[in-house]
């Protein structure tokens, strides 16, 4: 399973890519707006501390600007892949811009039907948004397993499943489970994968021991 960190802080991103960890990066317009920097600027050095793809969304809803906004976010650096939301005009756009070769991450996904809409156009990665559907009361994980039945059934589809909207690591396994391609993690998830009281507890304990020894290794 691959692993993407869903943020646009660049300081963040370069503390968790050298864990080796990290597989890509997905942004959006709210965390754009976050860094409080200019999108191109913010993704230019995203994609110099991360070799996978990194997730540029157009803020366009139609489908001429979206193709305006696309081809100024991949010429970025090569591994933007263009994010495109969820509608008509976005899926049209997939097409177009998948029949070029440029890598597009279908964001905004809610129901298997759109993830199937969003494969046939050719998308890299569907994006479905699993903590706002439990956030509505709706079964997220429920939506990832549906996604990944339909397109096993169809194995020309090669579109990836980005588990997006993660909340907390059982997410993360959850996903794993399935088989999801990939999920996207805040930062602070990402950290949370490592933790566990009984492996803090056992370093301390190991520790203690090996001082009493008097020895070193190096
Ligand atoms: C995915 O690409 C989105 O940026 C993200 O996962 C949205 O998550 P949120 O529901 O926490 O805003």
């Amino acid at each position: 399973m691959k692993f993407f960190v869903d943020t646009a802080d660049t300081a963040e991103i370069k503390s968790l890519a050298a864990s080796g960890l990290l597989d890509g990066v997905t942004t959006n317009p709210s965390l754009i707006a976050k860094s409080g920097r200019k999108i191109l600027d913010v993704v230019a050095e995203i994609c110099d501390l991360v070799p996978g793809p990194v997730s540029a969304e157009v803020a366009a809803t139609d489908y001429d600007g979206m193709i305006r906004e696309a081809k100024v976010l991949r010429a970025i650096a090569s591994n933007v892949a263009v994010k495109l939301p969820l509608i008509p005009d976005g899926l049209r756009a997939c097409r177009t811009l998948a029949d070029q070769g440029t890598m597009v991450n279908v964001t905004l996904c809610f129901s298997a039907a759109q993830a199937l809409l969003a494969a046939k156009a050719g998308a890299s990665f569907v994006s479905p948004f699993v903590g706002r559907l439990d956030d509505i009361g709706q079964d997220g994980m429920g939506l990832i397993a549906d996604i990944l039945t339909i397109y096993r059934n169809y194995p020309a589809l090669k579109t990836e499943v980005l588990v997006a909207s993660i909340r907390h690591p059982i997410h993360v396994v959850q996903s794993a489970k399935l088989g999801a391609h990939v999920a996207t993690l805040p930062p602070a998830v990402l950290r949370q994968l490592f933790a566990h009281p009984l492996t803090d507890k056992g370093l301390a304990g190991f520790l203690a021991d090996w001082a009493k020894t008097g020895q070193t290794i190096a």
